[in-house]
């Protein structure tokens, strides 16, 4: 199966209050660890790639080893830049191999947000790839994107209808209270802004910052308007933690394999338990 826009599923997921796991690419091994868990509950998927995680990778051997999950596995997989930062990057992506893309324009001026987003949805659906968009800073750090709390701004309910309105992305991302990274504390998600947006909406609402949030609030978020949900510290944690307790336990061992395949049965299950919560299993 090819790779597909994220228009394939996100509709479902609207209509069938489900979420579609937006789980980070960062190498081959996250790839192989999401695509084993999504196949063995038959659920679709966004591969997610931000700008950092494409300079680490390039952008070729990202396209080709999504293109393989896709083949191999037969499932719905979308390859989508995250948090993409102009026009320029996004369009790179599309001409790449990528089926969706995000214009993270929140920035910029509410104004230039929605000419900015605008230019790149005529773009990208002109090449049937799908657009998310984003309103409100979400705080946290992600690759080097870092926003602090006191900078990270809710989304105006009436604006995200606007910017909705104005720009017709696929889905829409909005700041509600979560952030980037793991949690202090628990998020204080404002499920009121959630819902006020997705039942003014045709498109699905999409959690930023998924790691570490309370499985009931993710179901809470799900049920406001969530259709989408991103996760990547989690699977990041999953596998460090593994790597270092390998070593730890014998400094004698050298080969990669010695600490990456656990590494990635470790991120197999992170993947796996957010499918289930999500409510994606047997959509695909
Ligand atoms: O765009 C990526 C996600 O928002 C990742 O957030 O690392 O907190 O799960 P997370
Ligand atoms: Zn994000």
């Amino acid at each position: 199966m090819p790779l597909v826009s994220m228009n394939e599923f996100l509709p479902q997921a609207k209509a069938n209050k489900f979420a579609v796991g937006q789980f980070n690419m960062n190498n081959l091994e996250f790839a192989q660890a999401i695509t084993e868990a999504a196949k063995e509950l038959n659920s679709p998927f966004i591969f997610g790639v931000s700008e950092g995680a494409l300079k680490y990778m390039g952008i070729e051997y990202t396209v080709a080893i999504a293109e393989a999950a896709a083949k191999q596995s037969g499932l719905p997989i979308a390859l989508h830049l995250d948090h993409g930062s102009t026009f320029e990057v996004a369009m790179k992506c599309i001409r790449a191999g990528f089926s969706s893309v995000m214009f993270d324009g929140s920035h910029h001026s509410f104004e230039d947000n929605i000419r900015l987003t605008k230019e790149v949805v005529k773009a990208a659906h002109a090449m049937g790839v799908s657009v998310e968009g984003e309103l409100g800073t979400i705080g946290g750090v992600e690759d080097d994107i870092s926003v602090d709390a006191e900078h990270a701004s809710l989304a105006k309910p009436e604006e995200a209808i606007r910017f909705y309105e104005e720009t017709g992305v696929d889905c829409l991302a909005i700041a509600v209270g979560t952030a980037h990274g793991m949690y202090a504390g628990e998020p204080n998600i404002h499920f009121d802004i959630i819902e006020k947006v997705a039942s003014a909406i045709p498109v699905p609402i999409v959690l930023h910052g998924g790691s570490g949030v309370p499985d009931e609030m993710l179901r809470n978020s799900i049920a406001a308007g969530v259709g989408k949900i991103n996760v990547n510290t989690e699977n990041q944690v999953a596998l460090t933690q593994t790597i270092r307790d390998v070593l730890n336990a014998d400094a004698k061992v050298y080969d990669p394999r010695k600490y990456l395949v656990p590494a990635r049965k470790a991120m197999v299950e992170v993947v796996k338990s957010k499918i289930k919560i999500f409510g994606s299993e047997n959509q695909a």
